[in-house]
């Protein structure tokens, strides 16, 4: 059994002495100091910082001993198994990181004169063109930082398209089925549309019935994620394409599960107007952590000129940013989006090539049927919707036998599962589902680790009908025991700086909450 390790570990703050030195900087005899002493007398009197930042002192080696301290109560994509739906946790070769530090690439500035940054440029500009040939879009801008930010820059330019043709007024809606992920509706109703949710049908697929019955001509678009977050792929995508499009919809595609179908089909050729691939899960960079991200928005040729300024743009000779685009719908972030991300997506697709990319989605479709039709014959759980059909890159599990009949639930299944050195599926989500437990194999997981999580999860299943408390009481061999999940994620107990933390400092953390 895994047993993490337990450190009672102080915050860095609280670490160290006055006075103590992790660098000494070489002597400049004194040129620094008037370097700093005259960008100082730049700064305006009123902008000056009037006090000392209070940073922590501390020797090399305790800022190495604390950091890996925490690393050794912690766990990630590095450490093993990852199986958390719809985020794509996959390893991330190393390489690609390598190449993103590369000081060619990291020191440029966006405000040089582009004839100075030809390189940089060429590989966005290539980028945007393989991103649109695996989305089978027309244009793509690279400007998004997330998932939810590329959904949002997708509902601005669905206005700008009603608008332009006359519509705006009566284009009110925005269609998601009841299986999207909750950033769907709250991008479409950021943009300013009201949602509408249509239903599922026993596959797990839209309900086409359903979804005629609610479009009209106030559908300004159906936000779809396919496959969806069932895993199931909408088998009747065309006939929900032309549903939309016969009424004057747009067909927004949420690419989040890009992974799936790497290098098989095209959401482009799906139908679908408007897509957003999530960069840092797909391609190269570890998704979570409140990191940096990307999602690339990729549009039809209809919408390209709707897209943020600039475009990089190829002259014949030279790389040129174009800011030439009257009807843009203006920025959507700085500059050309997340360098770094986007850099390391170049290079994983470079390595990987078209056979490469085709064998990640077929690697990862394996691996989660595998996976899904292990656990469904595990007593208490279940694979609900799509019987007897195959899933693509994820599958969802339901405990909802099991709770029934021991009282165990998917969030005690999930914590137990830390105890055996795993991390946790996504819990409660897709909605539709009770009890859900969605696990995401990705292709970069071998099939002995499966088979040890396969084998966690028979374990604990058995363990709910004979010990109920002990799964529940989970995790027991953790740096942290269970959380107070509501506690944990509220803002008001959570310190999320230092500041923070310092403020509530002297009281009792524990009656700070209970204050509210
Ligand atoms: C299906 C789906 N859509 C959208 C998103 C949002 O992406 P992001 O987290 O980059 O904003 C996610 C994130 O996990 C997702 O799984």
């Amino acid at each position: 059994m895994f047993r993490q390790a337990q450190w009672s570990e102080p915050l860095i703050m609280d670490l160290g002495k006055k006075g103590r030195r992790g660098h000494v900087p070489p002597r400049a005899g004194g040129k620094i100091e008037k370097i700093i002493g005259d960008v100082d007398r730049l700064i305006p009197e009123a902008m000056r910082r009037q006090s000392q930042i209070k940073l922590p002192e501390l020797s090399e080696v305790e800022v190495v001993r604390h950091f890996t301290r925490l690393s050794e109560m912690n766990y990630g994509v590095d450490s093993g198994l990852y199986p958390l739906g719809s985020c794509t946790m996959k390893y991330n070769p190393k390489i690609n990181e390598q190449l993103a530090a590369y000081s060619s690439l990291n020191v440029v500035h966006p405000y040089q004169d582009a004839r100075t940054v030809q390189g940089i440029l060429e590989i966005l500009f290539t980028l945007e063109q393989w991103l649109a040939e695996i989305t089978g879009t027309h244009e793509i801008c690279l400007q998004p930082a997330a998932g939810a930010h590329g959904e949002f820059l997708g509902t601005l330019l669905m206005r700008a398209y009603h608008r332009r043709n006359g519509e705006i007024g009566r284009r009110k809606e925005v269609i998601v089925p009841d299986s999207a992920h909750g950033t769907n509706p709250a991008s479409a109703a950021m943009g300013g549309f009201d949602v509408v949710v249509v239903p599922s049908d026993s596959n797990g697929c839209v309900n086409i019935e359903a979804l005629k019955s609610v479009v009209s001509q106030h559908t300004a678009a159906l936000m779809l994620t396919n496959p969806n977050t069932l895993g199931v792929f909408e088998e009747n995508i065309g006939e929900i394409a032309e549903t939309i499009h016969e009424v004057g919809g747009l067909l927004y595609y949420d690419g989040a599960n890009l992974n799936a179908i790497l290098g098989k089909c095209r959401p482009g050729e799906m139908g679908f107007d408007i897509v957003h691939t999530n960069i840092h899960k797909t391609f190269g960079t570890p998704h979570g952590g409140g990191g940096p991200g990307a999602g690339p928005i990729g549009v039809s040729e209809e919408l390209a000129k709707f897209l943020p300024v600039p475009r990089i743009v190829f002259d014949g000779e030279q790389y040129c940013l174009d800011y030439d685009r009257p009807e843009s719908v203006g920025k959507i972030k700085g500059f050309y989006g997340n360098v770094a991300v986007l850099l390391k997506a170049y290079a994983y697709i470079l390595s990987l090539g078209s056979e490469g990319l085709r064998d990640v989605a077929e690697i990862s479709v394996l691996n989660a049927n595998y996976t899904g039709e292990r656990l469904k014959d595990i007593k208490g759980l279940a694979l609900p919707y799509g019987e007897g059909r195959y899933r693509k890159h994820e599958c969802v599990l339901s405990a909802k036998t099991l709770k029934n009949e021991t009282g165990v639930t998917a969030l005690d299944i999930a914590k137990r599962l830390l105890d055996h050195g795993v991390h946790a599926p996504t819990i409660y989500f897709p909605l539709i589902v009770d009890e859900a437990l969605m696990i995401e194999p990705t292709e970069t997981f071998e099939k002995e680790e499966l088979d040890r999580f396969i084998e966690a999860m028979r374990k604990i299943c058995e363990e709910a009908y004979s010990r109920p408390a002990k799964v529940s009481s989970a995790p027991h061999n953790t740096a942290i025991p269970r959380l107070d999940e509501v506690k944990a994620s509220h803002p008001r107990t959570m310190a999320l700086s230092w500041r923070m933390w310092s403020k509530r400092k002297g009281q009792d953390l524990w009656s700070y909450r209970a204050r509210k």
